[in-house]
């Protein structure tokens, strides 16, 4: 499990330390990831940690190493580590800020994945979890980037869902819809217009993903109303969905 201490991350840790599983836990913050480890150390079947920075390529292959070295190797990877960027236009937006969204969001989940693929086949079986947003095919005015690496993830996971098809590796894309973590403070967004009632708990997104992987399932909408936003929004026509997504949420800070 990648992002593991905080947020989505840590919700799906704790859930599935209670149900029992034996977990691999990697996150950015180093204090962070040893605090959760003691919380979870009765739960959990089994628990080991190591942090790095999932940015950065020599510190993703450390972490590939320390998973080869393992006496039993994980059976389920969550791409869940994740990263928005400064709320804001793109073209006000800075490039080394662009560059981090990408870094994480897609360099490095690729390649973990890509590392990761002979590992999980020498389980009896093996399951890929992306964690990609309710949002990922549609506009995300203030967060293009970002929204941009989530459309990714969801493409890509379909691709590699038909390649791994017949495998003993199923591969699941989970969509979260607006979740309450740090994601949208670090991005300094700004939420009052976004209704309550679909904004979620961590918890209750986690108790969704897990029930959905022990179901088998391969792409996930964390609730109903998220799905069904999701499919309805690349339904209607383009010209519409542009202006209703324009202002829907959100109005751009450089706008003013
Ligand atoms: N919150 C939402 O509304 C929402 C909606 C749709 C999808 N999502 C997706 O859900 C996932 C989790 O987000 P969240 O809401 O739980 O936000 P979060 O609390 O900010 O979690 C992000 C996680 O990514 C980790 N991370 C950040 N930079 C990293 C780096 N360079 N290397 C390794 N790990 C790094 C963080 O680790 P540390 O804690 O150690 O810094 C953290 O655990 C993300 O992929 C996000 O895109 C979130």
């Amino acid at each position: 499990m990648t992002g593991a201490c905080s947020g989505i991350g840590r919700a799906v840790s704790v859930e599935l330390a209670r149900n029992g599983c034996g977990l691999l836990l990697t996150g950015f913050e180093a204090e962070e990831l040893a605090r959760l480890e003691v919380e979870l150390k009765p739960f959990a079947a089994s628990l080991a940690t190591k942090a790095a920075d999932l940015a950065d390529a020599r510190e993703r292959m450390a972490l590939v190493g320390w998973l080869r070295d393992q006496s039993t190797p994980p059976d389920i990877l969550i791409n869940n580590a994740g990263i928005g960027g400064r709320f804001g236009s793109f073209a006000a937006s800075e490039m080394a800020d662009m560059e981090k969204v990408v870094a994480l969001n897609v360099l490095g989940f690729l390649h973990l994945t890509h590392e990761l693929i002979p590992l999980l086949r020498t389980r009896p079986e093996g399951c890929i979890v992306n964690i990609s947003s309710g949002i990922g095919r549609l506009p995300y005015p203030g967060l293009a980037v970002y929204g941009a690496t989530k459309a990714f993830i969801s493409s890509f996971s379909e691709s590699l869902a038909c390649e791994l098809s017949g495998t003993r590796i199923r591969v699941m894309c989970f969509h979260p819809g607006f979740t309450s973590t740090g994601f949208m403070a670090r991005s300094a967004m700004d939420m009052r217009r976004v209704p309550r009632f679909l904004v979620h708990s961590p918890e209750r997104v986690a108790q969704r993903l897990v029930k959905a992987l022990r179901a088998g399932s391969r792409w996930v909408y964390s609730d109903v109303l998220t799905g069904l936003s999701a499919r309805l929004g690349i339904l209607i026509p383009h010209r519409l969905r542009v202006r209703l997504f324009k202002n829907l949420f959100w109005e751009l800070p450089d706008e003013h």
